[in-house]
């Protein structure tokens, strides 16, 4: 039952696009009102941003964030956002049912972005919005001066554009949830015209056309196909989203990983049989901007409040483990995969939790996303992994998840590894004669007798990693024992 892992440094996948490591904050439940802002607070600053939790998303490293939404896209005037706060209107948000202030609009956020040391991943509203207000938006945010909307964000107190570069178009328009809804070929022509007039505004933007929003719907991959059908020359990603929970088998939880692994084969299959149809020389890169555990089964929505206390799971070690194991799949595919968003970051569905008026803690999920996101820069490798697999309902998985990132410019080699086996640890051997007298110089390890402790305000450290002894390869082969459901990273230089 030993893990062999053979490495060579000249088996490469793909650079690791740092964007891999971005997140997702939503107008939705606490995530903006009473998690990053909440004036009065006594962490707040002069804008009423905490900044006990920018602290926290600094520490994660987060290239970019995916803001405003979400389901909360769909429906949002994007202008009610902006100017004078006591002029900005409250309004019904019919995604989530709540009443949105608009106390924060997209400068604030911005202000926000540059504190938190990450950048922006914008998005306009395919569901209400027309290809005219994302014009105008992208006006707003990215044209120097001298028009119309240029001047507004300038009047509005922002000289400098903000050059934000990576937009999504609509969110998950398949949804027949989503705020209008639309088909396969409907969606395709408005988000094809919509790219047309964002790179004329801008031609240093990127842009994600919406992919499916699970694999479980009816209309995967057939949504895909037929929509980058539409837009293929005008847009450089396709997006996924997917969410897992623990329905009762937790072995199948456990290896979640092996199911993300398949959704993004078959959408990047999809794509290229689009690229051989138009004969293309363009390969469509995957934008997997939202993906996180989620207990979608015990949503409770409330009626018409302002920042409800709504989608706020507590996660477990189980949940992290699962995380780490989704996290291990991003890197895997990262020759394909160039962004990903964990959904969220803050209160909803998120790593990083906060009471009102209180402390900020890390939920479980918080340390094995830091770990692939400080330690996961570089070069992906293709090692040979010969180990134990299991039956599980996404078909024959490994019970060790493995992925291996080289960062040349450190020559650090970072091993990451998940045991998805509860019962029994499992003995790895890492063959690494290809490398130049290697030292292990760093190993942590996500585990415990209970899978199901959480982090609470009384006890926020009840699940966190703990660093092992360090045991140094022998002849370039060092052998490891992983614990029983257990995150690890083991770092080499
Ligand atoms: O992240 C929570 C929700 O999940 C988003 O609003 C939506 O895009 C997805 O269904």
């Amino acid at each position: 039952d030993t893990v062999r892992i053979s490495i060579e440094p000249d088996f490469t996948l793909a650079k690791v696009d740092e964007r891999l490591f971005s997140s997702f904050i939503e107008h939705l439940g606490r995530a903006v009102y009473d998690g990053i802002y909440e004036p009065g607070h006594p962490e707040a600053d002069e804008q009423g941003f905490r900044k006990d939790v920018i602290a926290l998303v600094k520490d994660l490293q987060v290239p970019l964030v995916r803001y405003p939404g979400g389901n909360f896209l769909s429906g949002y005037e994007w202008t009610d956002g902006i100017g004078p706060r006591d002029q900005r209107p409250s309004r019904l948000d019919l995604a989530w049912r709540t009443i949105e202030p608009n106390l924060v609009g997209i400068d604030e956020f911005y202000d926000w972005s540059k504190k938190a040391g990450t950048g922006i991943m914008g998005a306009v509203n395919m569901g209400t919005g027309s290809p005219k207000d994302a014009g105008n938006l992208l006006e707003y945010c990215n044209f120097p001066k001298g028009t119309y909307w240029s001047d507004l964000r300038r009047k509005n107190g922002h000289e400098t554009p903000y050059g934000i570069k990576t937009w999504c178009i609509g969110n998950e328009m398949d949804g027949p949830w989503q705020i209008c809804h639309l088909d396969a070929a409907d969606y395709g022509k408005k988000a094809r015209e919509t790219a047309k007039i964002m790179k004329w505004i801008d031609n240093g933007i990127e842009l994600v056309a919406c992919g499916s929003s699970t694999s479980k719907m009816p209309t995967f991959p057939e949504w895909d196909r037929v929509v980058l059908e539409h837009t293929y020359d005008h847009v450089d990603y396709i997006s996924l989203h997917r969410y897992y929970e623990n329905m009762g088998n937790e072995d199948d939880f456990l290896s979640s990983f092996a199911d993300m692994d398949s959704f993004i084969k078959t959408v990047s299959a999809t794509a290229d049989y689009v690229k051989a149809l138009k004969r293309s020389k363009k390969t469509m890169n995957l934008s997997f901007d939202e993906w996180n555990v989620w207990y979608q089964q015990k949503i409770q929505l409330r009626d018409w409040e302002t920042a409800p206390e709504i989608l706020e799971d507590r996660y477990s070690l189980l949940d992290a483990l699962v995380v780490g194991g989704l996290g291990i799949s991003l890197l895997n595919n990262a020759d394909r995969v160039k962004i990903a968003c964990l959904a969220q970051l803050v209160n909803v569905i998120a790593p990083i939790f906060t009471k009102k008026g209180g402390a900020a803690i890390k939920q479980a999920s918080y340390h094995p996303f830091r770990d692939i996101s400080v330690y996961g820069r570089g070069t992906v490798l293709t090692p040979v992994v010969r180990g134990p697999k299991r039956e599980t309902c996404w078909g024959d998985a490994p019970e060790v998840a493995v992925s291996v990132v080289y960062n040349e410019e450190e020559n650090m080699l970072t091993v990451f590894a998940m045991n998805s086996n509860r019962a029994e640890g499992r003995k790895v051997e890492l063959d690494l004669r290809s490398f130049e007298s290697p030292r292990m110089t760093f190993r942590t390890e996500l585990s415990g007798p209970d899978l199901h402790v959480i982090n609470t305000f009384e006890n926020p450290h009840a699940v966190e990693p703990k660093g092992l002894d360090l045991t140094q390869p022998d002849g370039g082969k060092a052998s490891i024992t992983l614990s029983p459901a257990s995150w690890n990273v083991i770092r080499f230089s």
